[in-house]
């Protein structure tokens, strides 16, 4: 009996692949130049399933032009780049990558803290070009991490992994989520609503999923709460914070600075960004060690494998 296909669409860790071929006849698509919405389109007609990326576009054209997929898994935990809806209206299963990558990317949303809070990035721009001349009392000054107040917004997984590592800090946790438990949190950490948690937070970090409800939930507005002190780390997805009222807020220095690993557009960073010294810029690399990317392919592979097989998938969001 012929194996059934699969579709990578960029390269994952040999490991993963390997493991795939056992069950699948894999066709990968290994260059960094990712396929265009045609391309592929044209890739998936004649496929059982589909190993994808965050960044890959899995629309209703798409699903419509792949009669036999069974399954999308996506190589991320977050999955506002697939139509789940489409896919579930053609009993297609959805799978994501939860939990493998919840320490790794909370240790970033801690390294963006730190690096904003005692300008880092910019500390070690000024080093290289030569303009270390020796000690000054006024020097690069920063902002104490410790003994402050971190809000957090989005209190599942890994929000609850920051809010866990805040304790070593000594900080006053408030969290804002319309949708977690409360009694499944820790009481020390307070739950509040968004007003509040922008008027007294120092740290705001966001680790929400990206859906209606949640785009721009930070803009202008919020912003106009937030301390002058304030410093915004996003790990989440860049659609979430307005990027120009970003932009005017670290502008105008009505916040302190932002911490950013996703963007509005991406991977379009809009030029007045990159001017900014009060932002510190990553490419999207939260979950980007090496032993969390090989749990996360090992998981989207295995996720397709159980789809196939008839199984029951380690993470099924549909
Ligand atoms: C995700 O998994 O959703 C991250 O954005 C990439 O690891």
């Amino acid at each position: 009996m012929p194996k059934p296909r699969i579709f990578v669409t960029r390269a994952i860790p040999q490991p993963a692949l390997d493991r795939l071929g056992e069950v699948f006849e894999v066709s990968l698509h290994a260059s960094d130049i990712p396929l265009n919405q045609d391309e592929l389109m044209a890739a998936v007609t004649d496929q059982d399933a589909l190993l994808c990326l965050l960044t890959d576009s899995i629309d209703q054209r798409l699903l419509e032009a792949a009669p036999r997929l069974k399954c999308v898994s996506n190589l991320a935990v977050g999955y506002n780049n697939i139509d789940v809806a489409q896919a579930t209206a053609r009993g297609i299963a959805v799978c994501n990558t939860p939990g493998v990558l919840t320490e790794t990317t909370a240790d970033l949303a801690w390294a963006l803290m730190l690096a904003c809070a005692r300008r880092i990035a910019e500390a070690d721009r000024w080093v290289r070009e030569g303009r270390f001349t020796g000690w000054d009392p006024l020097l690069m000054l920063g902002l104490d991490v410790h003994a402050k107040t971190l809000g957090i917004i989005g209190m599942g997984r890994i929000g609850s992994a920051v809010a866990r590592r805040a304790e070593g800090f000594r900080m006053q946790v408030l969290w804002f989520d319309p949708l977690a438990d409360p009694r499944a949190l820790p009481p020390e950490f307070e739950r509040t609503d968004l007003e509040t948690l922008c008027r007294q937070s120092d740290f705001i970090s966001i680790h929400a999923p990206l859906t209606s409800e949640t785009r721009h939930l930070i803009g202008a507005e919020q912003f106009a709460l937030m301390k002058a002190t304030a410093i915004l780390i996003n790990t989440a997805r860049g659609p979430i914070v307005d990027e120009t009222a970003l932009i005017a807020a670290l502008k105008r220095k009505s916040i302190a600075a932002a911490g950013l690993d996703v963007y509005e557009r991406e991977p379009e960073i809009p030029p007045e960004l990159l001017q900014l010294d009060n932002a510190l810029l990553l490419p999207h690399i939260g979950s980007a060690s090496v032993e969390t990317r090989a749990r996360m392919a090992l998981m989207a592979v295995e996720n397709a494998i159980a789809v196939i097989q008839g199984g029951t998938p380690p993470a099924r969001v549909n």
